[in-house]
């Protein structure tokens, strides 16, 4: 009989060595690794399936705070570690576990969930949608000649104590600019952020970091790791994160990472969307992307979701929203003035009928109204769709910059 239920405190080492199980790694005995994860990791979040005294599947929640359009922040759980091991699949363990997840974020007063997915379907199902985007972006380092870069600006290595001091305050000035980031605590920064494990380096170097300083003030930092791809040295720079507080900066930083000698292309994992280096590339054709879904969203208490971002444009609009699991579904007024949204349920006509899942597609601006329609994924008047369209869009795309 496989029992489901929150872990106590003295499980949490067999819950973590099960989820390594579960993703088909062997579990670290590494103990600062080990540290690190009961650093992040709340017992009290996390569920487990037991069976015969075995861990046989897994599935956490860390309390997370996600930036909305406008740079307000609402409380997330971050649902994660979800697993099911090989011999106890497909008797709906995830199932049970989702639904204590996301009743317990409710009660939680948590609006959202939102999480990482390692398959495309296992979400939609419980509610999910995939809110941004990112592009692994893979480039000959002589594709970014560019102009020279701005003097006044200088790179510096940084040892990993300096960073601690340098980087948080810096990420912090622009993620309110970030739809779709995350705050970072101090203890997010130390154990998940800088951790760097062997691990997690996959044939790479350990992670360096590199500052730009201009007028002796830290302006943005460098996150990479160096692969040497064969022993003559025609190496790849992996960008783990890039982050400048003005284009000269960003400039000044990819130029760094296109002139680390025998390192002769540059990889980015999780680049945003509308990364500008893009278009500044001499050889653009040379420069190979690949879109991928980053964050989903689950909205959870969908009138504090929708007035806790802003809006560009004012607007009227009744949403019909359905959920399959009857947490968050509704008829709903959302009416926007000065940019700023108030939302009522209501009993009036709706303009358009939209899964909650759906909904979660649209939070942060991510994907257009007006494609979900013609992809069938919502409907309504065209009018209707298109206003619901020009309240959602934001100027700049969504971006999840770490994966949790
Ligand atoms: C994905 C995983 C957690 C599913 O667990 P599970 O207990 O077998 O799932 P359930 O039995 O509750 O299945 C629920 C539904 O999802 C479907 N489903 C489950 N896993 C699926 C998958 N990988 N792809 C497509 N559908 C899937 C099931 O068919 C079922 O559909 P139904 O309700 O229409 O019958 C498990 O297969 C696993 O651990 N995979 C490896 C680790 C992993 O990928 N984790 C996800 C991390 S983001």
């Amino acid at each position: 009989m496989t029992e489901i239920r929150f872990i106590e405190p003295g499980e949490l080492s067999d819950y973590h060595d099960a989820i390594g199980h579960g993703f088909g790694h062997d579990p670290t005995d590494d103990e600062d690794q080990r540290a690190a994860f009961e650093a992040v990791n709340p017992v009290e979040t996390s569920i487990a399936a037991f069976d015969r005294g075995h861990v046989v599947a897994t599935f956490g929640s860390y309390d997370l705070d996600l930036t909305m359009p406008g740079g307000t922040t609402v409380p997330m759980a971050g649902t994660t570690h979800v697993t099911v091991h090989p011999t106890h699949r497909r008797r709906g363990i995830l199932t049970e576990m989702m639904r204590l997840h996301l009743d317990q974020a409710r009660e939680r007063e948590q609006p959202v969930a939102g999480l990482w997915a390692s398959e495309e379907r296992i979400y939609g199902r419980f509610g999910y949608g995939p809110a941004a985007y990112g592009q692994e972006l893979s480039l000959p380092a002589y594709t970014v000649t560019g102009a020279a870069p701005d003097p006044a600006i200088t790179v510096h290595p940084l040892t990993r104590a300096e960073a601690t001091k340098v980087l948080p305050p810096l990420y912090e000035s622009r993620r309110p600019d970030v739809a779709g980031s995350l705050v970072r605590t101090d203890t997010w920064w130390e154990h998940r952020i800088l951790l760097d494990p062997t691990s997690w380096r996959r044939g790479a170097s350990a992670e360096r970091q590199v500052m730009a300083e201009r007028d002796g003030q830290p302006v943005g930092y460098l996150r990479f790791r160096l692969r040497p791809l064969d022993s003559w040295g025609e190496g790849e720079t992996r960008v783990v994160e890039l982050l400048a507080i003005d284009d000269d900066v960003r400039r000044a930083l990819w130029h760094f990472a296109t002139n680390v000698d025998l390192y002769r292309n540059v990889r980015w994992w999780n680049a945003p969307l509308d990364e500008p280096t893009l278009l500044e590339a001499d050889r653009f054709r040379r420069v190979e992307c690949r879109v991928m879904d980053s964050l989903w969203l689950r909205p959870l208490d969908i009138a504090p979701l929708l007035e806790a971002r802003t809006y560009d444009r004012d607007g009227t609009v009744v949403l019909d929203v359905a959920d399959r699991l009857g947490m968050a579904g509704g008829r709903f007024r959302l009416e926007v003035v000065g940019g700023s949204a108030s939302v009522e349920t209501t009993t009036d006509e709706p303009d358009v009928e939209i899964s909650v899942g759906e909904l979660g597609r649209l939070l942060l601006g991510g994907t257009s109204a007006v494609t979900l329609a013609r992809a069938g994924l919502l409907a309504g008047s065209a009018a209707a769709v298109a206003t619901l369209g020009d309240l959602v869009a934001t100027r700049t795309p969504p971006h999840a910059p770490e994966v949790f």
